[in-house]
C-alpha cells in the first residue's frame, strides 16, 4: 500500500487546473476553467474545473470529483495508477516496495502484464537476433536511436513461446496473459501472438502501453505486414490515435494535428521533429478519435496517400471531422509516396514546404479531383457538385457554411443561389430527421441574459395586450373552440410567474372576476381604483399595437391578422414568453454554479439543469409544431 501521508503529499502539491489541462484545453471563464467534455461529443462546454474547490464537474455526463477522479474517468486509470502518475508529475517519492498492492482490477491487472511484455520485446533489442535483424531493420529504414526509445519500439523474438515464458517465469497467470491477447491457444498448447515482428507500443495518454502493433520485417505473402492486440477492456481501437500520448502537448502548442495512416508515418515525422502527428493506424477514422484530438486542437490536416485507398479515406475522414465542428485540410502525396516516404527523401524544410504549398480545403480537394478525373462525364460531375454541397451541410456553422457555399460557387461556376437552394433541401431534411427542435433551440442559444429579459418583458406585454383586448372574444366567431378566450388564456398562464408586477396584478382581476363569472374588459380599469395600473391599461390598449419593426424581425412576429388567428397567436405569445422564462432559469443556474462556493450545490444544480433543459426541449417541441403548420 501506498502511505497515507504521501497521498497527502500528492494532493497538497497537485493543481487540479494543471492536471486536467494535460487531457483537455481549458478557457478561464470566471473564477473558474471551462472546456468542451472530455467525456462526450458536444458543441457547447459543459466542463468545468474550479480551482478553488479543486474539483472538475461535467454537466453533460453528471461525473465529477478531484484530480484523482478526473485521471480514472478521463484514462481509465486506477486509484493507484493515477497517485503513481501524480506522484511522478508532482516529484513525490513514492517508494515502490510501498507500492505492492494487490491488484483488484481487469484494467489494472491488463495494464502490468502488458507493460512488463513491452520492457521484455524492449530488452529483446539487445539480444544477438534483436541486433542483427531488429536493430538493422531500424537502420535500413532509417529510424534513429532516439525514436526507437521515443515510441518504446522493440522486437518479439523468432520463437513459439519466448514472451509466455518469460511472463509465466515472472508470476504471471495463464488467464491474465490471455485476456491481455498476448498469447493464442491451439489445442491447449499456447504459443506467443507476435513472433519475429518489429513491435510498436500503443500508449494511453498517460503513457501506459494498452496494445501493441506488429510489423513483419520482410514482406511475405500470405503473412499480414501488420498485426495487432485484439480489443480489451483498455484498448478500444475506435478510441485510440497512434502517437497521441507523444503528440498531444505538441498539438495544443502549434494548434494544429496532422493525421497519417501508418505507425511508421508517425515516427517518420518525428523524427524531422514534425511532432503534432497521430495515425489512426490504418482503421477509417472515428467520431470518437476525431472528439480526442478536439481536445487539442480544432485544426486537423490529413496527409494521406495520393493512391485510391488514401483518397477515399480522405473523403470520408474530412466529413467526418465537418460534422464535428472542426477545421480540416487536406494533403495528397505523389503516386506511390506517403508521409513516411517523402519526409524521408526530403527532409523537414522541404517537407513542410510541401504541405503549405499543397493543403487545401474540402472544396479545393473535390473540385480538384472533379477537374483531373471527371472532367468529361457531366453524370459524375453533376454527383461530385452534389457530394460538395452535401459535405458542406455537414458544417454546423451556419457562416462557416456560407464562406464554403461562395467559394465553391465561385471555383465551379455555379449560380450561388442553386447550391443554397440545394443544400436548403438537405438541410432541412435532416432537421426533419432529427429533430424538428434543432433549429429552434439552436437560434434561441444565442441570446444572453440581457436579451432574454428583454423579449420576457415583451412577450409579457404580449400576453397581457391580448388578454385586455381581447378577453371578451369568444373563440367560436373565429370558428376554433366554443370555450371562451379568457378561460382558455387563464388556463395557459396559470403557472407563468409575471416579473411586471403591474401585469400580474391586471391578470388577478381579470381572474377574480371570472370566477364570479364576469368577464371584463379593458373599461373596468379606468377607475380610480385602479389608477396605479393607469399608465399600463392605456398602453396596452392602443388600438392598432405598434411593434417596432426591430421587435418583429428580433423575434420573428407576425401581428398582422391577429383577430384571425387568436388562438393561435396567443398560444405561441405564451409559450414564447416561457420559453424565454425556462432559458432565463437555465443561464442562472449555470451562474450559479460558476459562482458558488458550496461543494455540495453541484448535484442539485445538475437536477433543476436536466429538469429545465427537458422543459425548455418540450416548449421548443411545441412552438415547432405549431410554427412549422
Ligand atoms: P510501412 O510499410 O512499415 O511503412 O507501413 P505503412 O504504415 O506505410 O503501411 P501501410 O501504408 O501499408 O498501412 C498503413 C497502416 O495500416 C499501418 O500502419 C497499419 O496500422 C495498417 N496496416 C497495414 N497493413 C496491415 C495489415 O496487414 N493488417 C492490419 N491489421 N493492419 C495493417
Ligand atoms: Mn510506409
Amino acid at each position: 500500500m501506498i502511505e497515507d501521508k504521501v497521498i497527502q503529499e500528492i494532493k497538497d502539491r497537485l493543481d487540479i487546473v494543471e492536471v486536467v489541462g494535460d487531457f483537455v484545453s481549458l478557457k478561464k471563464s470566471g473564477s473558474s476553467y471551462k472546456a468542451l467534455s472530455p467525456f462526450t461529443t458536444e458543441k457547447t462546454p459543459s466542463f468545468f474545473v474550479s480551482p478553488s474547490k479543486q474539483i472538475f464537474k461535467c454537466f453533460s455526463t453528471g461525473k465529477g470529483g478531484d484530480a484523482i477522479e478526473f485521471l480514472k474517468e478521463v484514462d481509465s486509470m486506477t486509484y493507484i495508477e493515477a497517485i503513481k502518475y501524480l506522484g511522478e508529475k508532482y516529484g513525490v517519492e513514492i517508494n515502490e516496495s510501498e507500492s505492492n498492492y494487490v491488484v483488484n482490477t481487469e484494467k489494472e491487472s491488463l495494464l502490468i502484464v502488458l507493460n512488463k511484455t513491452k520492457e521484455f520485446f524492449k530488452e529483446n533489442l539487445n539480444s544477438s537476433d534483436g541486433k542483427s535483424i531488429a536493430i538493422s531493420y531500424f537502420d535500413h529504414r532509417n529510424i534513429s536511436k532516439e525514436m526507437v526509445e521515443k515510441f518504446e519500439l522493440g522486437y518479439s523474438l523468432d520463437k513459439w513461446d519466448s514472451l509466455y515464458n518469460h511472463l509465466i517465469k515472472n508470476q504471471f497467470e495463464d488467464n491474465q496473459i490471455i485476456n491481455a491477447g498476448l498469447i493464442l491457444e491451439n489445442n491447449n498448447k499456447k504459443y506467443d501472438r507476435f513472433r519475429n515482428r518489429i513491435i510498436f507500443p500503443i500508449h494511453n495518454l498517460s503513457g501506459k502501453v494498452i496494445a501493441f502493433g506488429a510489423r513483419i520485417i520482410k514482406d511475405e505473402k500470405n503473412q499480414p505486414k501488420y498485426i495487432n492486440s485484439p480489443e480489451t477492456s483498455l484498448y478500444i481501437k475506435s478510441k485510440v490515435l497512434y502517437g497521441l500520448y507523444q503528440s498531444k502537448n505538441n498539438i495544443r502548442k502549434e494548434d494544429t494535428c496532422y493525421l497519417v495512416e501508418g505507425y511508421t508515418d508517425v515516427i517518420s515525422l518525428f523524427q524531422i521533429e514534425i511532432n503534432n502527428v497521430v495515425s489512426s493506424s490504418g482503421t477509417s477514422l472515428t467520431n470518437e478519435q476525431i472528439k480526442l484530438i478536439s481536445r487539442y486542437t480544432k485544426n486537423i490536416t490529413i496527409l494521406f496517400d495520393g493512391d485510391k485507398a488514401g483518397i477515399d479515406a480522405s473523403l470520408r475522414g474530412m466529413d467526418l471531422i465537418l460534422e464535428n465542428d472542426m477545421n480540416v485540410k487536406i494533403v495528397s502525396f505523389p503516386e506511390g509516396e506517403d508521409p513516411d516516404s517523402y519526409s524521408k527523401k526530403v527532409g523537414k524544410d522541404k517537407f513542410l514546404e510541401f504541405i503549405k504549398l499543397n493543403e487545401t480545403n474540402l472544396i479545393n480537394y473535390k473540385i480538384n479531383l472533379l477537374n483531373t478525373k471527371y472532367k468529361d462525364d457531366p453524370v459524375k460531375k453533376s454527383e461530385m457538385i452534389f457530394d460538395i454541397v452535401r459535405s458542406i451541410s455537414k458544417i454546423p456553422n451556419s457562416i462557416k457554411r456560407s464562406v464554403f457555399l461562395k467559394e465553391a460557387s465561385n471555383l465551379l461556376d455555379i449560380n450561388e443561389q442553386a447550391l443554397i437552394s440545394e443544400m436548403n433541401k438537405l438541410l432541412i431534411g435532416k432537421e426533419n430527421k432529427f429533430s424538428p427542435t434543432n433549429n429552434l433551440i439552436k437560434e434561441e442559444k444565442k441570446e444572453d441574459n440581457k436579451t432574454i429579459t428583454s423579449a420576457i418583458n415583451f412577450y409579457e406585454r404580449e400576453c397581457v395586450r391580448m388578454l385586455v383586448n381581447y378577453g371578451t372574444t369568444d373563440f367560436e366567431v373565429i370558428g376554433l373552440d366554443r370555450k371562451s378566450f379568457i378561460d382558455y388564456f387563464l388556463n395557459e398562464i396559470e403557472d407563468v410567474e409575471f416579473e411586471n408586477k403591474n401585469y400580474l396584478e391586471i391578470i388577478e382581476v381579470f381572474k377574480r372576476e371570472f370566477k364570479k363569472d364576469k368577464i371584463i374588459d379593458i373599461n373596468y380599469f379606468l377607475t380610480d381604483e385602479f389608477a396605479a395600473l393607469k399608465d399600463d391599461i392605456i398602453d396596452l390598449s392602443a388600438n392598432k399595437y405598434e411593434i417596432s419593426k426591430q421587435w418583429r424581425d428580433k423575434f420573428n412576429i407576425h401581428v398582422s391578422e391577429e383577430t384571425d388567428s387568436l388562438k393561435k397567436t396567443t398560444y405561441t405569445n405564451i409559450l414564447r414568453l416561457k420559453f424565454r422564462l425556462i432559458r432565463k432559469m437555465i443561464n442562472d443556474n449555470m451562474q450559479n454554479l460558476n459562482t458558488s462556493d458550496k461543494v455540495n450545490i453541484d448535484e442539485e444544480t445538475i437536477k433543476l439543469h436536466n429538469k429545465l433543459k427537458s422543459a425548455e426541449i418540450d416548449i421548443a417541441k411545441k412552438l415547432g409544431n405549431v410554427t412549422s403548420v
